[in-house]
This record gives C-alpha cells, structure tokens and sequence, in this order.
C-alpha cells in the first residue's frame, strides 16, 4: 500500500469526512455525538474552523480520503484564544498503520505554526486505548479523568483529558500580551 498522504482539508473532502464521522457517531465513543452530522452542518463546522484561523488536515490513500484531524477552540471566552482542542479520525479499516500519528503531528506542527500555546485532548471513553496511545505517542501528557460524564450505548462514559503545549507554551508570553 502506498503512503498517506497529509494536506490540507477542502471542501471536495467533506462528503468522506461526513461519512467517517458518522461510522464514529453511530458505532464509537470517541465522540458523545448521538446523531451523525450531515454534510451541511459538517460543512459549516468545516467553514467555521477555517474562518476561525485553525488547522484542518485530511489523510489521503491513493487519493481517496480515509482520515482527517482538526483543531478548534478549547472554550470559546477569550482568555482561551492561545488553546485548541484537536480531533482525529481515521476509516475503521485503516486502524494502526501510522496515520492517526501522522495526521497529529502535522496538525500539531500547524498550530504550532499559527501561535497557539497548547492544546487540549477530551477523549470519550477510558477505554479509548487508539486515542490515549496516539496521543501519548505525540507527547500530551494525562492530566486527568472526569468519570461518568457520558451516557451512550446503555452505559455511562469517562472523558479522558490530555494536554500537551505547543511551541513556547507558558515559557513565554503571547504577542498581545497586554491583553
Ligand atoms: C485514535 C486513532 C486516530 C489512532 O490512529 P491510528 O492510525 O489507528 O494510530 P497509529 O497507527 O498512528 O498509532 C500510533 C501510536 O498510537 C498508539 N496506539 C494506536 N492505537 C493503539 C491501540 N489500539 N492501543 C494502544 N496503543 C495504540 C501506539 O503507540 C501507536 O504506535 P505503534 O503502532 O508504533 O505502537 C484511530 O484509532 C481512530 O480513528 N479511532 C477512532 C476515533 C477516535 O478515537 N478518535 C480520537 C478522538 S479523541
């Protein structure tokens, strides 16, 4: 099989995005999403994040889209705008062969690039193993555990926090640092 290939998102990748967030939606607890977004609504998601100034990556194989990561606003007050919060998925079948970890690394490289300071992972599920190892893997660190705060497919869920900073981080002060 040929390598991935990682570039920016585009609108033409939507209908595939669509669609692999939705197996996610339907059959997974990464995300606490019960109805999966139709391609409308992911499209204004979509259109917000670049808007916004936040990275937005697609993986490719043979040119067909089979992952995407993306990083948005952590909370939307103010205070917030150096954090982001990232999002990762890959098609089920193509599990474990390195894109996952690709696809954060440029992503986290990108935000680093656009001035953010850190970023945040809110993982749905303790047993999340994918998600926890990539992103230990990239050097977030575990920061915690909020038990119980979930309720999907009849059972309660965890949401597991990581945290890792970019670029300077806290080691030195924003451009707008009056502010
Ligand atoms: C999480 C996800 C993006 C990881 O992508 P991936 O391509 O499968 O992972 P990679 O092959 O890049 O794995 C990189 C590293 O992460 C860790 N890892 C990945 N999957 C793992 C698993 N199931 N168990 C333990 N560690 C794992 C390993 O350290 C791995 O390196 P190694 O294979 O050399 O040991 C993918 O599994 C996925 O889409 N899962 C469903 C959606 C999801 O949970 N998204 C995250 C939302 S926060």
């Amino acid at each position: 099989m040929s390598a991935a290939e990682i570039r920016p998102a585009n609108a033409a990748d939507l209908p595939l995005v669509t669609g692999i967030y939705a197996h996610a939606v339907l059959y997974g607890t990464a995300t606490f999403e019960l109805i999966p977004p139709d391609l409308a609504e992911m499209t204004r998601r979509f259109d917000a994040l670049k808007h916004g100034g936040f990275p937005y990556f697609v993986a490719a194989l043979d040119g067909r889209v089979i992952g995407y990561a993306y990083a948005g606003p952590y909370r939307p007050r103010p205070a917030y705008r150096f954090t982001v919060e990232n999002s990762v998925y890959l098609q089920p079948d193509i599990h474990r062969r390195g894109i996952g970890l690709q696809l954060l690394q440029r992503l986290i490289g990108e935000s680093e690039a656009r001035g953010y300071r850190q970023m945040i992972a809110v993982i749905g599920d303790s047993a999340n193993a994918g998600s926890i190892g990539v992103h230990a893997k990239c050097g977030f660190q575990m920061i915690g555990t909020h038990p119980n705060v979930g309720f999907k497919f009849g059972r309660w869920l965890d949401t597991v926090m990581m945290q890792r900073a970019l670029g300077e981080g806290a080691e030195t002060l924003p451009a707008d640092a009056e502010s």
